[in-house]
């Protein structure tokens, strides 16, 4: 992979750029065997504008200086996970995937008498309480258990605090909106000050929990999983192993959902699953 990052750039020179893709090997490798975060194989775009902003962020120059900082000051580390994870999100930042969802699996997910959801991949939770907002005007969160979970705990414990900036919560109206929303945005969150905090009624029926997708193996099954903007990040063989992973944790008739910019694509679940609805990546396991 080329990641011309700390001697790189256009003008450097082959052996330098042999030097930058060794050093983010043993990186890679370091933090792997040090702290049991596996990123060797995620997609090397993403990774090298993580890689990139980690070294900003911690004033160092090589990807070796790098290395040293991650393996032994935790908070680096913490850093490099917020830095390479992305936790870029939004209220109903997926609309279409929201409509498909309430449009599309709401109906089944109303026959049985307890359903298991799961985010994965969840950042600091605007997406649960969108879903949950939803399942609530269904009529259906109280039948629900929603699992959160991300391999970052920091982004998690935002999550689980529920208070956004109340901004954020007037922006998203016309997603909320296009994505199946019959109320107001405004009527699911106390407002305090600038800050909004999501009703206890939607909190109470989250679980959060620290998951790796790479390395954590499935803990449950489920009625609908949503697993948005995170597949993306990986490459080709790691995207295969998760998707293994998302389908073992699916019921038979179950639903995964995926953003826009997703598929199950040439996945080795593909044949198992049909596209809900044309225009949104949710899809529908079969019973067989
Ligand atoms: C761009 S955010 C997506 C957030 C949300 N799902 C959405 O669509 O708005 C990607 C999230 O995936 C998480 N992530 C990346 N690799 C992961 C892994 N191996 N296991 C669990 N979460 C991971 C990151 O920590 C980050 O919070």
């Amino acid at each position: 992979m080329a990641l011309p990052l700390s001697r790189g750039g256009p003008g450097a020179s082959g052996d330098s750029r042999e030097l930058d893709e060794l050093e983010v090997r043993l990186l890679l490798e370091g933090i792997h065997q040090r702290h049991g975060f596996d990123f060797r194989d995620y997609a090397p775009g993403p990774l090298r504008r993580g890689i990139a902003h980690a070294l900003a962020a911690e004033g160092v120059a090589t990807v070796s200086g790098l290395q040293e900082r991650v393996l032994h000051d935790p908070a680096a580390m913490e850093a490099f996970v917020a830095a390479v994870g992305v936790h870029v999100t939004a209220l109903f930042r997926e609309p279409a995937m929201f409509a498909a969802i309430s449009g599309q699996a709401f109906s089944l997910l109303r026959t049985y008498p307890s359903v298991r959801v799961w985010l994965a991949g969840c950042a600091t939770g605007q997406e649960v309480y969108s879903l949950a907002v939803l399942l609530e005007e269904a009529g259906l969160l109280k039948r629900c258990r929603l699992y959160a979970t991300d391999m970052n705990a920091l982004a998690l414990a935002a999550g689980r605090r529920g208070t956004y900036p109340f901004a954020e919560v007037t922006a998203a109206a016309g997603r909320y909106r296009q994505a199946g929303g019959r109320g107001e945005l405004t009527d699911h969150v106390l407002q305090v000050g600038g800050r909004a905090t999501f009703a206890d009624r939607l909190r109470s029926r989250v679980t959060w929990a620290e998951h790796n997708l790479v390395t954590d193996a499935s803990f449950n099954d489920f009625h609908l999983v949503v697993c948005s903007n995170v597949l993306f990040y990986f490459g080709r063989e790691l995207q295969d192993h998760v998707y293994r992973l998302l389908d073992e944790s699916i019921v038979p008739g179950g639903f995964l959902a995926l953003s826009d910019r997703e598929s199950l694509g040439r996945s080795p679940v593909q044949r198992r699953y049909r596209r809900v609805v044309p225009g949104a990546s949710v899809f529908q396991k079969g019973r067989a």
